[in-house]
């Protein structure tokens, strides 16, 4: 997974506009921030370009990529990037969603949104021309209700009692999709959990990860998160120290509905375990959470399991399209 071209030149641009290329003392403390549960508040912006953003996209591009397999029938025209920071939820969605005609980024940090505008006049139309609303997910201003709503790693500087209120608000302003993306963290999945069980009582149908609108199984100090690698750039291992071009950003996700019904099929949700014997799976579905093993001897189901990765669907038409 890499930034779309435009996005990677508005970068560059701006932190050479701001003589801010390559910080590693910025992106040091940025990690700590956000490891340590703190807030964007105070957050080094150059910091944040160089050695968040990447893998906050990445882990909305994976969402939004099996959002649009799960529901091709949809096709969002409004977008509302909410706790947009700088605006990378809404790069992610306009690849995704090309059809898509009006952007709105909100955001209670002025600095934010200012340079959210500053990079999407790089980006396609409904970017050059988003609108910029200084306000809060938890009492989004009215008129800003949006076929598609995205939070991204926003609901994380809420405390967890405020979170699943927040979501509400969220899934006030969609006429269609809500998706919501954290850190891989039970911080994280937390939030998620909470937002789930409050938007699913006001009818929401599940599109991913969950496969099923039964109460969540995840039991214990276990949770439900996902991965994604993502390329890194020479700035970004600079400002981390990193020696290898690739890092793993684990998020956890939810994406909800207004229609339709949940797949019933079930989801990997850890990393498989692929050996000469065979395959193991621990899945969730309706059934809760569940072991499976297929193997070698099975022939025709062993290799379609082979191609089954952590955040696949495991089922009859899920193997057929990993096959694809
Ligand atoms: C970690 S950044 C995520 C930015 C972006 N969505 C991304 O994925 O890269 C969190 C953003 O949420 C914003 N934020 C924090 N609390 C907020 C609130 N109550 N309402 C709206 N935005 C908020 C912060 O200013 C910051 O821009």
């Amino acid at each position: 997974m890499t930034l779309p071209g435009p996005l990677q030149g508005a970068i560059a641009a701006w932190l050479e506009r701001n003589g801010q290329g390559g910080r590693r003392a910025g992106s040091d403390a940025l990690t700590a921030t956000y490891r340590a549960g703190g807030s964007s508040a105070a957050v080094d912006l150059a910091a944040y370009l160089v050695a968040r953003l990447p893998a906050t996209y990445a882990a909305v591009a994976r969402v939004l990529a099996e959002t649009r397999a799960r529901r091709p029938d949809l096709a969002p025209e409004s977008l509302l990037d909410a706790g947009s920071g700088p605006g990378t939820a809404s790069w992610a969605a306009v690849e995704a969603w090309p059809g898509l005609s009006r952007v709105t980024f909100l955001d209670t940090a002025p600095v934010f949104l200012k340079l959210a505008a500053s990079l999407a006049t790089a980006g396609p139309r409904p970017l050059a021309s988003a609108g910029a609303v200084a306000g809060s997910i938890e009492a989004p201003p009215g008129g800003l209700g949006a076929d598609l709503v995205v939070a991204a790693y926003a609901l994380a500087e809420l405390p967890l009692p405020r979170a699943a209120a927040a979501a509400a608000m969220l899934w006030a302003a969609s006429r269609s999709l809500l998706v919501i993306v954290e850190p891989g963290t039970p911080q994280g999945f937390a939030r998620i959990r909470a937002a789930r069980e409050v938007l699913l009582g006001q009818g929401a149908v599940p599109v991913a990860p969950c496969t099923h609108a039964l109460a969540c199984p995840i039991a214990g100090d276990d949770w439900c998160h996902f991965s994604v690698r993502l390329a890194r750039s020479r700035a970004h291992m600079h400002a981390k120290g990193a020696r290898v071009p690739f890092e793993d950003e684990r998020f956890a996700y939810l994406v909800l509905a207004r229609e339709g019904a949940p797949s019933g099929l079930a989801r990997v949700i850890a990393p498989p375990l692929h050996a000469k014997a065979g395959s193991s799976f621990k899945l969730c579905g309706s059934g809760g959470i569940e072991a499976r093993h297929v193997a070698r001897r099975d022939g025709a189901a062993y290799k379609l399991a082979r191609k089954l990765d952590w955040g696949s669907l495991f089922g009859a038409s899920a193997t057929a399209e990993d096959e694809a």
